[in-house]
């Protein structure tokens, strides 16, 4: 950060200039034998986000099959063109989110279907007349008359049909004709048809009819649109249009995206999450995913609008999932809802009778997964063509929950899980949170870390001081640094070392989100549109990893010179910032470390000690008085609206570049420190706590910024406490023993933008040159990453090498890991 000023700067600058080019030197002990590496360290989280599964990993091809799109999440009401959650209380406040958003019905509806008649306007509308089904109750109506002439029904697919030529597509959908019609089915694209026509009839009258056709493609398009075109009169109703290609993934019906499949599979996965995320949670506990009803034929599932803005056709649903998960050979984990919604939406929870409905759904679901023959659900999933069990090895209770709430509910679950199922491995959802240990046994908690790149740098070290109070393994069930590029892969492989040298503890990761339509979100793992796969940096990251799992970590020093740099000083402009809501502050003080002290009673009306800056809605009162070394800022605060509440700013140079104290950070469950430059925010935890900010009362905040160590206290208890190091370190190492072939494997990362030269001392043997296996994966640019356009600009490289005495040169931005014969 260009603003801040360091004790010895020259000599500082000096040291960083001539270490540019000598070798950093590695130790690594053969003899040593560091923590185990479990196969279970890569896995997979999936959740319908981004279309994961409709448009994504789920083959279905058409957008809005069943007409359904417009219909608002179970348990919402729509009042004014807005939907509104039940207006319960939040189960961490007690207090109601009034969570809302826009809704647009009429557009909703008809999602993905246009409707045109060779003369004049086509004559339709969504009914719900005669339902297909209960699962499916909207229908399109067609008017057919004379005047109109032939009418065709197209679904643009998501975002375009993807045809292959030679393929051919099942085509399912459902009638009900007053009068006989003739019906043709084909695929065209913008050059004109793409496939035969296929030529059906509805005869019977006034009752639905269903219709299974074969379309095989003539030509491959990435935009192809199913065209149904009707000729006759009188009304007719279309529902459930689906269309499959018949190679699906291990060719199951209802299945899956074979490409999309494989590239997952391709990533070694070793466990798969389902099926989320907040939408387990829900927007309500109506709405939160049900897992009975995304099982049996797809017609027959409701499906759920989805909390990520789309509706979520349930056809990826808990069978398909588990059977992924068994042909794919990666042991499933099944989340169940803890009877509590999301909350960041509406948030409300069940208690008593409720609570223990949910619980005896949570062990109706494993008994589906693995229950034989002769209980309900192993009975059900005979029936769904699946007789024996499959290989359910995990089971989390609830997602990101926080609370003593959520505790209570976790005991609950877990208890009758043991129970039943004692061989499953229970996973908590709390993170570092101060009710984790007070929950008592668990197998793994489940912190979860979207920071920005920089955070994800600095947090390689943090699993190597868990606080003593938690004691459970960990499963980092979602993670993903911001920037969507290489350097936040590599703050991601740089933080990944971290828990691989931490193995025993550290048994689990999944990054977050993990598949990602490209019409469709910003910075997933998998991406691909009708046509195409290809993974970002990071995917490419985890699968090197997984590809080289040592079975135990070997101790790996990087010798760094000794730090010269002693200390900083935090000067700058001091003030306080709020997040476009209401704060209002009182008797402020700035207390130098030397004494002297300046107030203010109130910075809204004192304009002789305050100037005010707006940033957005962001407004910023700048103090007269800047810090300067060490000092303390305290005054008294009141929040009376917004979620966040407001942030302390000390050493800063202008309204981008700043130092703070962040209170009621993260949506307002943290109180942590950060930074902004040029704009950008990086926080500063290593742990986050859980400190947020109540409305409408008044806080006394003190902030100590000291020259390497600050803190912050609400109401005199120190809440945060953090070492502040101002040199962002880089480069990372670790290494391990494969015990089959005998290899030494490092895996090295050079987060900086130019080469790192490393010269390895393989301690412990004799032998002074050694063959090795390179694999590379390396960026000219920091801020390059793979696209539609260009998917293989970053992919690993493979290379033989020799380790000798004389350094190796890592390129600049890069992953390597070497694989060391001795
Ligand atoms: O990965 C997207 C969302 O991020 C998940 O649903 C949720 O658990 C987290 O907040």
């Amino acid at each position: 950060m260009t603003k801040q000023r360091y004790l010895l700067p020259l000599l500082a600058s000096l040291f960083i200039e001539a270490s540019a080019q000598v070798p950093s030197v590695i130790d690594i002990d053969l003899a040593s034998h560091g923590d185990k590496v479990y196969p279970t360290m890569y896995g997979a989280f999936f959740e319908e986000i981004s279309h994961a599964g409709d448009g994504g990993l789920y083959a279905e091809m058409i957008q809005n099959r069943g007409f359904e799109e417009g219909v608002i999440p179970s348990g919402c009401t729509l009042e004014n063109d807005e939907v509104w959650a039940p207006k319960k209380p939040c189960y961490t406040t007690d207090k109601v989110n009034n969570w809302h958003i826009r809704w647009n019905a009429e557009r909703k509806a008809m999602q993905a279907w246009t409707v045109e008649a060779e003369m004049g306007r086509a004559d339709y509308e969504i009914t719900t007349d005669k339902p297909l089904n209960d699962a499916t109750p909207h229908a399109l109506r067609l008017k057919l008359n004379n005047e109109q002439g032939l009418v065709t029904v197209k679904n643009s697919g998501y975002w375009g049909i993807g045809t292959k030529a030679g393929e051919s597509y099942d085509l399912r959908f459902f009638t009900n004709a007053e009068k006989p019609v003739n019906v043709k089915a084909q695929l065209i694209d913008e050059q004109g048809t793409i496939s035969k026509s296929i030529y059906m009839k509805c005869t019977p009258m006034n009752s639905w009819e269903e219709h299974k056709v074969v379309i095989r493609a003539d030509r491959t398009s990435g935009k192809a649109q199913l065209a149904i075109t009707f000729e006759g009169e009188g009304n007719v109703l279309l529902d459930y249009v689906s269309l499959f290609p018949q190679h699906t993934y291990n060719n199951r019906p209802n299945g899956l995206r074979a490409d999309i499949a494989q590239y997952l599979i391709d990533m070694h996965p070793s466990f798969l999450r389902w099926p989320g995320g907040c939408i387990l949670e829900g927007i309500n506990m109506e709405n939160a995913v049900d897992w009975k009803k995304t099982l049996g034929d797809p017609v027959q599932r409701p499906g759920e609008y989805d909390l990520w803005g789309y509706r979520n056709t349930y056809g990826f649903g808990y069978h398909e999932f588990l059977q992924f998960c068994e042909d794919a050979k990666i042991d499933p984990m099944y989340v169940c809802n803890a009877g509590m919604s999301c909350l960041f939406r509406g948030g409300d929870y069940v208690e008593g009778e409720e609570l223990q409905e949910m619980i005896q759904d949570c062990l109706n679901a494993i008994e589906y997964a693995i229950g034989d023959q002769s209980t309900y659900w192993g009975h059900q999933r005979a029936l769904n063509g699946h007789p024996e069990p499959f290989p359910l090895r995990y089971v989390e209770i609830g997602n990101e929950n926080v609370g003593p709430r959520y505790a209570e509910h976790y005991k609950l679950f877990r208890d009758a899980i043991r129970k039943k199922y004692p061989q499953l491995e229970i996973i908590c959802a709390l993170m570092f949170h101060p009710e984790t240990p007070d929950c008592g046994d668990m197998d793994l908690f489940d912190p979860h870390y979207y920071e920005n790149a920089d955070w994800f740098y600095r947090a390689a070290y943090i699993f190597d001081n868990i606080p003593s109070q938690y004691t459970s393994n960990i499963y980092i069930g979602e993670y993903a640094a911001g920037g969507a590029n290489m350097y936040a892969a590599l703050a991601e492989a740089a933080f990944l070392t971290g828990c691989e040298r931490n193995g025993e503890r550290v048994r689990m990761t999944s990054f977050a989100p993990l598949f990602q339509n490209i019409h469709n979100g910003t910075r997933h793992l998998i991406c691909y549109d009708n046509s195409q796969v290809f993974g970002r940096s990071n995917y490419h990251v985890v699968k090197m990893l997984n590809e080289n799992r040592p079975d135990y970590n070997l101790t790996t020093k990087i010798k760094r010179e000794p730090s010269v740099l002693c200390g900083n000083m935090m000067d700058g402009k001091v003030g306080l910032a709020t997040y476009g809501n209401d704060v209002e502050f009182r008797d402020f003080k700035l207390e130098y470390v030397f004494g002297d002290v300046k107030t203010s009673e109130n910075p809204a009306t004192d304009t002789a000690n305050w100037t005010t800056e707006m940033d957005g809605n962001n407004r910023f009162y700048w103090f007269k008085h800047e810090g300067n070394v060490a000092y303390d800022i305290s005054f008294r605060m009141k929040k009376n609206s917004g979620k966040e509440a407001c942030r302390v700013i000390f050493g800063g140079a202008d309204i981008k570049n700043f130092y703070m104290a962040d209170i009621g950070s993260h949506q307002n469950e943290s109180t942590i420190f950060g930074e902004r430059t040029d704009g950008d925010y990086t926080n500063f935890f290593t742990y986050r706590n859980v400190e947020s900010i109540e409305q409408g009362r008044w806080y006394n905040v003190r902030v100590k910024v000291g020259m390497s160590n600050w803190q912050i206290y609400l109401d005199d208890r120190l809440v945060e406490d953090y070492r502040y190091d101002f040199a962002l370190e880089r480069h990372y190492a670790v290494s391990g023993m494969d015990e089959t072939t005998g290899e030494v494997i490092v895996k090295l990362v050079n987060g900086e933008n130019s080469p790192w030269p490393v010269k390895l001392n393989l301690n412990g043997t004799k032998a002074k040159v050694f063959a090795a296996h390179r694999t590379t994966l390396a960026s000219d640019s920091p801020k390059a990453e793979n696209s539609i356009d260009n998917p293989e600009l970053i992919i690993p490289k493979e290379d033989d090498i020799e380790i000798s005495e004389s350094p190796i040169t890592l390129p600049a931005n890069s992953f390597t890991i070497l694989r060391i014969q001795r």
